[in-house]
């Protein structure tokens, strides 16, 4: 994110901030309208998962042309809907990474053009700090913080010592949760994306296959999958060359078991060793029964304060990225006119400025 400050975009006390925010880094195209980073005003999603479902994944020139497509729609069918006037919007907010480049480039450039015309602050937004300030919109975030972010792109615990600042602990070193859940899906005959197929089939199973539970070196917060993915590959293989029926539902639980023990297991620990007050679920797994409700049982259990946003935020959307943007507006750090697409965007570096606080 290339920072200035923009005395713009200093906080007017007791003003209602009204913040555009853009999502397109990957398959869906997204505008939404936030009030004060937490109320939203307006929403609005158009999928792609029709178009890539024939290719089995997603094809990143099709996602980039399909959002040339929506997106001008989108944009002023958000601010009518909003019921503001143009002018009366404080900021505007863009996903600048991580993501497909082609697909993050389209909502920069609309982005940026609606700011130039305007006239207002722009603000570079990580995709990963939407998914976890998605929880800001459902509930006031408690310093500090855990996150476990499970995405279709991401599998990560993040540390938040205070507001806007991110360390990632550990995340996975080869295919992540939503990645492994698809790929699994695929090898089961579940048409794209596969996730919550695999979900429903664990959830209705009473067979359960054992697979093994990848923990890594004692005390590591990193993940694998890619083992526990080929573990299923290859019971799908030996049963379909020895022309058995493949059982799809014990295959869906034994994975779903093993990724979900693991994924709680860590969670947990973190928010122990670094005595969060809240621990968040975010990214589209956070969708996942199994999930959420392993998750709530143990931390009911133990004590421990949960927010998991509502599916419509899980999902990729721009209303989580009008939350996290608004974390940066407060503080006067927005973007200038030259940021470009970052397919491999750090979350650290997007912290806020240590040494900035509240005006
Ligand atoms: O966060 P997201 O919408 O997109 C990325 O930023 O990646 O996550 C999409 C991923 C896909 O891999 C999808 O299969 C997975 O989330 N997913 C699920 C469930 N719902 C969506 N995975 C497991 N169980 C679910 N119920
Ligand atoms: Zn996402």
């Amino acid at each position: 994110m290339n920072k200035v400050s923009n005395e713009k975009a200093r906080p007017v006390q007791d003003k209602d901030v009204y913040m555009l925010a853009v999502e397109t880094s990957c398959d869906e195209t997204s505008v939404a309208v936030v009030k004060n980073g937490r109320e939203v005003l307006v929403n609005l999603v158009a999928s792609q998962i029709e178009t890539h479902k024939a290719f089995g994944g997603v094809v990143p020139e099709v996602a980039s042309r399909q959002h040339v497509e929506c997106i001008t729609l989108l944009l002023e069918q958000a601010i009518a809907e909003s019921g503001l006037q143009p002018d009366e919007l404080d900021a505007i907010a863009v996903t600048e990474g991580p993501g497909l480049v082609g697909a993050l480039l389209v909502g920069i450039m609309a982005a940026k053009a609606l700011a130039f015309a305007l006239d207002k602050p722009l603000i570079g937004t990580h995709h990963i700090a939407g998914h976890i300030y998605a929880n800001q919109l459902i509930a006031d975030v408690q310093y500090p913080a855990i996150a476990l972010v499970v995405s279709g792109g991401h599998t990560e615990i993040v540390r938040m010592e205070s507001e806007g600042r991110f360390e990632v602990m550990g995340q996975t070193r080869d295919d992540a949760v939503g990645e492994a859940y698809d790929k699994v899906a695929r090898a089961l005959g579940f048409p794209y994306p596969g996730g919550p197929h695999v979900d429903k089939a664990a959830q209705a199973s009473e067979s359960t296959v054992t697979l093994p539970r990848v923990w890594l070196e004692e005390g590591s917060y990193d993940f694998s999958l890619s083992g526990l993915k080929s573990a299923v590959l290859n019971l799908v293989n030996q049963s379909r060359m020895k022309g058995e029926e493949v059982d799809k539902g014990g295959i869906a639980r034994g994975f779903q078991e093993s990724v979900v023990e693991v994924l709680v297991a860590k969670a947990i620990r973190a928010v122990h060793e670094f005595g969060a007050k809240q621990l968040l679920l975010c990214g589209g797994v956070a969708a996942n029964g199994g999930l959420r409700s392993a998750l709530t049982a143990r931390c009911e259990a133990e004590s421990i304060p949960l927010l998991i946003p509502p599916m419509k935020y899980c999902t990729d959307n721009a209303a989580m990225i009008g939350a996290a943007a608004y974390v940066k507006w407060t503080r006067g750090e927005v973007s200038d006119l030259y940021i470009k697409g970052e397919p491999g965007m750090s979350l650290e570096d997007w912290s806020v400025e240590a040494t900035a606080s509240r005006s």
